[in-house]
C-alpha cells in the first residue's frame, strides 16, 4: 500500500483568512488520521501564511501517526525542528512571492545548507526527505548528502497535457527507479488530484504521497473523511495497475 500523507496547510489558510480560531488544522489532522491517513504534512513558511509555530507544536502533541514538517533549509527552521522533533523533515525551496512551492529544491546549489540540516536531523533522530525534480544529478546528490527519502515534484506532470504529460510521467518513473536503486525511499507530491493520482501510484517504486489542496478542496464539498477515503481509493486503482512482480 502506498502511504498517504495529507497536507493540512489550507485548513490554516481558511482560518487565517478571517483571523478566527476555526477551522482548526489540528482537528482536521485528527479527522484525516481517523479516515486512514498514514501521516500529516505541514509547511511552516518563513512568512507564516498558513501554519504557525504553535500549530506545529500542537500537531506534534496530538498526532498518532507521522508528522512531516516541510521547511526551508534555514537556521530558524532548523532550530524549530530540533525543538519540536517531527518524524520527518522535508526540505523545500521557498520564495516569498510564490503562491505555492513551484519547483524542486536545487540540492546541488544549496549543498552546504542541505548538508547542515542532514547532519543535525540525523543527530536528532529525524528522517530527512528532499523535495526535488526527477533529475538524475539531483537524486544522486540527495543520496550523497544523507537523505533517507526524496519526494519527487509532480507539479509539471499534473499541469501538463498530452505528450508533455506522458513525458513528465516517464521522467518521474525513471527518477523513482534510480532513487530506489540508490537505496532512497521515494515519495511524490504536488498538484495531485483524484483524477491524476492513479498514474503516479502505478509507478512501482513510489511509496508515499503528500497531497493537500485537492483533498481540502474536496472536503469543502463532501467532508474531510470522504475526501481522504476517495483519494485513497483513487490511489489504490493505480497500485492495482502496477506490473506484476514489481518492487514494493
Ligand atoms: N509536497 C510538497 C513538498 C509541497 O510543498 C506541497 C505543497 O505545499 C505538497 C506536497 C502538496 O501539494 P498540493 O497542495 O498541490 O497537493
Amino acid at each position: 500500500m502506498v502511504r498517504l500523507h495529507i497536507n493540512i496547510d489550507h485548513v490554516a489558510t481558511l482560518r487565517n483568512a478571517r483571523g478566527t480560531l476555526y477551522p482548526d488544522p489540528i482537528l482536521a489532522a485528527g479527522l484525516c488520521e481517523l479516515a486512514g491517513a498514514d501521516g500529516i504534512t505541514a509547511h511552516l513558511r518563513e512568512d507564516r501564511r498558513h501554519m504557525r509555530d504553535g500549530d506545529i507544536e500542537r500537531l506534534r502533541a496530538a498526532l498518532t501517526t507521522v508528522l512531516n514538517l516541510e521547511m526551508a533549509a534555514t537556521d530558524e527552521m532548523l532550530a524549530i525542528a530540533e525543538r519540536v522533533r517531527p518524524d520527518v523533515i522535508t526540505l523545500v525551496p521557498e520564495r516569498r512571492e510564490e503562491l505555492t512551492t513551484e519547483g524542486g529544491l536545487d540540492v546541488l546549489a544549496t549543498r552546504r545548507a542541505v548538508e547542515k540540516v542532514a547532519t543535525r536531523a540525523a543527530a536528532s533522530g529525524i528522517r530527512l526527505s528532499l523535495f526535488i525534480a526527477a533529475d538524475a544529478q539531483q537524486i544522486e546528490a540527495s543520496r550523497e548528502l544523507g537523505a533517507q527519502q526524496i519526494e519527487l515534484h509532480t507539479g509539471e506532470y499534473a499541469h501538463a497535457h498530452g505528450a508533455a504529460r506522458a513525458e513528465a510521467l516517464s521522467r518521474l518513473a525513471r527518477g523513482a527507479r534510480l532513487a530506489r536503486k540508490l537505496g532512497l525511499e521515494v515519495a511524490a507530491g504536488h498538484g495531485l488530484t483524484r483524477a491524476n493520482v492513479g498514474a503516479i501510484t502505478a509507478i512501482s517504486e513510489i511509496e508515499e504521497l503528500n497531497i493537500g489542496h485537492a483533498v481540502i478542496g474536496d472536503a469543502v464539498l463532501v467532508g474531510l473523511e470522504r475526501a481522504v477515503r476517495d483519494m485513497r481509493a483513487a490511489m489504490e486503482r493505480g497500485v492495482a495497475a502496477r506490473p506484476r512482480g514489481a518492487v514494493a
